[in-house]
């Protein structure tokens, strides 16, 4: 069997990961974390892809892009958590698990960050974990698609 393919999808400001409020949101960079979910997912049996844009419609696109491609969506929408209804419409496009992740907790911080649109659609949300909070969720995939 071929593995499941994951999209881990990431939004705005995050490819500033490392060098972003590091004191809210850790030390390690967005390709520390795609290192850790692809050495990870080969151990749980998964195939990790991960991407980012700064930009809504990209994201939306990539989304798309995973309906032929991934069996499997982990997602950091970051700011457009808070927003963006054209995100959560195009992941109720897709037919696998989806698993939203922040490195924060949202809950913990500002109101406006309080509500997220992502999560009427997300079978899991991981909060306030930071960067391990991306293979707590790849971990949640493989349990959810593997059954391990
Ligand atoms: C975030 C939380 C969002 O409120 C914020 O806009 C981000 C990152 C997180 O990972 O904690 O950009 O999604």
């Amino acid at each position: 069997m071929t593995a499941p393919v994951i999209h881990i999808l990431n939004g705005p400001n995050l490819n500033l990961l490392g060098q972003r409020q590091p004191d809210i949101y850790g030390h390690d960079t967005l390709e520390d974390i795609a290192r850790a979910c692809a050495t990870l997912g080969g151990r749980l049996g998964l195939a990790t892809q991960l991407r980012q844009s700064n930009h809504e419609g990209a994201l939306v696109e990539m989304i798309h892009a995973a309906r032929g491609e991934a069996q499997g969506i982990i997602i950091n929408p970051a700011a457009y958590t808070h927003t963006s209804v054209a995100i959560l419409d195009a992941l109720n496009l897709f037919d696998g698990p989806v698993i939203e992740v922040h490195l924060s907790n949202i809950h913990k911080r500002e109101a406006f960050r309080h509500h997220s649109y992502i999560s009427t659609r997300a079978d899991a949300v991981v909060a306030g974990c930071g960067a391990h909070g991306y293979t707590l969720a790849l971990r949640q995939m493989a349990h959810l698609l593997l059954r391990s």
